[in-house]
């Protein structure tokens, strides 16, 4: 259709039909279910009302989809599709890692051709949107959510938040064959206080612009569909109502332009936020902040048109929103095509391809951070002793929190992904993953726990029994799933305490031994680093997950995984990031342990236990001396900094060549290093490379005392390394 075309079906519209364009409503109210959170009357919304809801989120299936797409068009007076979102976020059926284990490839391709994956397989199972990616900056390892984003650096989110975007979308205007991107939540959803689900979210106006807003902007600028709203309170304002943030900074500022949708019931918590009395003033504020589309709250479709007739709320506002979401429609090409997936040569087949499998296990490997290797004891051997143990070594619940859509059963266990090199290969539980009886909200995870107190202390007994028989120990241990993810939030961020119980019984017997650890967050894994000669942190690695542990266990694939996110030293500790800023007692680990009026805790580090960038490899890699191009540059002018990188070991290897500066004196308080550029470059043994960064104005630039966004003058030290903390240094001035 032609704009002109979209404005007149617009004005052909009645109010109570252009509400409907408003609201999102869940799968379960066409089916006859009620909606998930609450009973129909909640909503407030009489059911024939239902059939006029613009947007549908949650169900799946083609057959499914086409069905109740068929009833909307069929019931609605000027016969408009309606679009079908859901929560497609590592994966479809083919899953991915988790998006926290994405970002430790510091690879750009891996997040699009996963963006790619689960596009390609929604959109041919009959979805239009997926509401991903999630580019919320996280710094603190007790919200659950942290597995959704790419972790703590706003540069490395950034640059993942647009290969996500630009993957899930595919080349053509049309998203045809992928899915339109719902990039979330806007806005600093991730900084929820003491990392507890939900929180309020207190940071400076400096913070949020400079650290949390560029991811959601690099976003936009690839082009995202639609954005989420958060859930969150921002400087004591519900997100979802407030204008500023909203009409001011995502739309004037930000310049986004595509369709706002709240979060789930957001509208509606306005009232449990206590700044809205009632369902109508809920309403009035979120419309007046510009959110596009309700979803699941039922405030729009049930008080909207009372306020537009009273005239609280001008009908242009509404207007506004009804283009964006046609206009959404309209390039989606609904109208012409309200079923994008039938003619996608996929559509109604089987979406699990062995091509989508492989490009997993790659992708997969690639996330998976070495993050100890004592004596070299990994990679194994093919023909090594080794007795498999542990509640994950059998586990196929390894696609994450957020991977409803896609099957367990179809994932690759690590003993099978072993048994694919070493046939006779066995495997122990010793426990469960949760403690004998442990739930999450009611949820068990898995057969496995559900042995009694008795039976575990007897597999634990037999575990260590099979460990002392053998040469070597691989542990497979880590959280659940369950702990992870929306409403994941943990006081207590290590293992559960039967598999403390498992490491210790084993570790007695055995101490030639390697852990791998499944996680949805940074854990603190003391007691692991401790007992264990190598450790491998697998996060959630998806269908393929048991392949790549495999292929990295023998060395079939060398390790090239940086963390994302840093690995706290304890809970005590957290946040915890790597770009800290100065305070006027800074004081390193280890220096002025004498004095008490230091920034540093009593009992533990400063420093977490492994810090962002970290990652080692089966090859070791030495860095020159930084050299600089100039030692000066003036406002306008850039420099270049490269070092030589060579691989001194004995087998091939990926780096993620990492660079961070630090701004020595300026008006505010700058952060002591921050990453601001990497490259993975890939060296064969004896092989040096140089590796050149620009360094631009733009990465000099914060928001000054004035909050004005430029460089100062001054010297700043380029650092440039294999993770945050070690590197070599070079220093330079930017001159008036
Ligand atoms: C709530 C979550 O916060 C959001 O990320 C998700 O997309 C919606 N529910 C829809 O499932």
């Amino acid at each position: 259709m032609t704009e002109q075309q979209l404005v007149d079906l617009l004005q052909s519209m009645t109010l109570e039909e252009k509400i409907g364009q408003l609201t999102q409503l869940d799968g379960s109210c066409f089916s006859g279910e009620g909606p998930v959170t609450g009973p129909e009357q909640e909503l407030g919304i009489p059911k024939e009302k239902f059939l006029l809801a613009g947007s549908i989120l949650g169900v799946t299936g083609a057959d499914k989809i086409e069905q109740i797409r068929r009833i909307c068009i069929e019931a609605q007076p000027h016969h408009i599709p309606p679009i079908f979102m859901a929560d497609v976020i590592n994966g479809y059926q083919t899953i991915l890692p988790i998006p926290l284990a994405l970002g430790c490839t510091f690879e750009e391709e891996a997040a699009k051709k996963t963006g790619d994956i689960m596009a390609r397989e929604a959109a041919a199972d009959g979805l239009d949107i997926t509401f991903a990616p999630m580019v919320d900056l996280v710094k603190d390892a007790r919200w659950g959510r942290v597995m959704e984003s790419t972790g703590e650096s706003v540069y490395l989110n950034s640059r993942m938040a647009a290969a996500m975007v630009e993957g899930i979308q595919g080349e053509s205007e049309d998203f045809s064959g992928h899915l339109g991107a719902c990039t979330k939540h806007f806005a600093a959803y991730g900084a929820p206080m003491a990392g507890r689900e939900y929180c309020a979210v207190e940071l400076s106006e400096r913070s949020l612009r400079e650290e949390y807003l560029p991811s959601y902007q690099a976003a936009i600028h690839a082009g995202s569909a639609m954005m989420m709203t958060s859930f969150n309170t921002l400087d004591r304002i519900p997100v979802t109502g407030n204008e500023k943030i909203m009409r001011g900074i995502l739309r004037d500022e930000m310049g986004f332009q595509g369709v706002l949708i709240s979060d789930w019931n957001a509208i509606g918590e306005l009232i449990l936020n206590h700044v809205a009395e009632d369902k109508k003033e809920a309403a009035r504020q979120a419309v007046v902040a510009g959110v596009d589309i309700d979803m699941m709250s039922g405030c729009y479709m049930s008080r909207m048109e009372e306020l537009v007739r009273e005239g609280t709320v001008e009908e242009g506002l509404i207007d506004e929103s009804v283009l964006r979401i046609l206009k959404l429609k309209n390039r989606l090409g609904l109208f012409e095509r309200p079923n994008r997936a039938e003619k996608l040569p996929e559509y109604g087949v089987a979406l699990l391809s062995e091509e989508n499998r492989k490009v997993a296990r790659e992708i997969a490997a690639k996330t998976m951070v070495l993050l100890k290797n004592e004596e070299n004891f990994l990679p194994l051997k093919r023909e090594e002793d080794v007795a498999l143990i542990g509640p994950y070594m059998e586990e196929k619940g390894i696609l994450g929190a957020w991977s409803f859509f896609g099957d367990r059963e179809k994932s690759i266990t690590i003993l099978e992904g072993v048994r694919s090199k070493n046939p006779s290969a066995h495997a122990k539980s010793g426990c469960g993953i949760l403690n004998p009886g442990q739930t999450v909200y009611g949820f068990k995870f898995h057969e496995t726990n559900e042995m009694t107190e008795e039976e575990t202390e007897r597999s634990i007994q037999e575990a260590a029994e099979y460990a002392a028989a053998h040469k070597k120990v691989v542990l497979a241990l880590g959280e659940s799933p369950l702990q992870t993810g929306e409403g994941g939030s943990r006081a207590d961020i290590t293992i559960p305490d039967v598999q403390k119980k498992l490491l210790d019984a084993v570790y007695a017997v055995n101490q030639n031994l390697a852990v791998i650890v499944f996680a949805g967050r940074p854990l603190d894994i003391r007691a692991i680093k401790e007992k264990a000669k190598s450790i491998l942190y697998v996060w959630m690695p998806g269908t393929e997950g048991g392949n790549a542990i495999a292929d990295i266990l023998y060395g079939d694939r060398v390790p090239e995984a940086k963390l994302s996110m840093s690995l706290p030293y304890c809970v005590g500790q957290c946040p915890v990031c790597h770009n800290e800023f100065w305070t006027g007692r800074h004081v390193e680990d280890g220096e002025n342990i004498t004095n008490r009026f230091q920034s540093k805790y009593q009992d533990i580090p400063n420093a977490p236990l492994y810090p962002f960038g970290y990652g080692l490899s089966y090859t070791d890699f030495t860095y020159s001396d930084v050299e600089l191009d100039r030692a000066e540059i003036h406002e306008g002018e850039e420099l270049e900094a490269a070092v030589v990188v060579e691989n001194t070991g004995a087998v091939t290897g990926k780096e993620v060549v990492q660079l961070y500066l630090t701004d020595e004196y300026a008006s505010v308080a700058r952060p002591i290093r921050e990453l601001k550029g990497y490259q993975k470059i890939c060296l064969a043994p004896g092989e040096k490379k140089k590796v050149v960064f620009k360094i631009s104005m733009d990465m000099l630039c914060f928001y000054d005392r004035k909050m004005e966004y430029r460089a100062e003058p001054g010297s700043f030290i380029v650092r440039i390394g294999t993770d945050s903390v070690n590197g070599k240094e070079a220093r330079f001035w930017l001159r008036k």
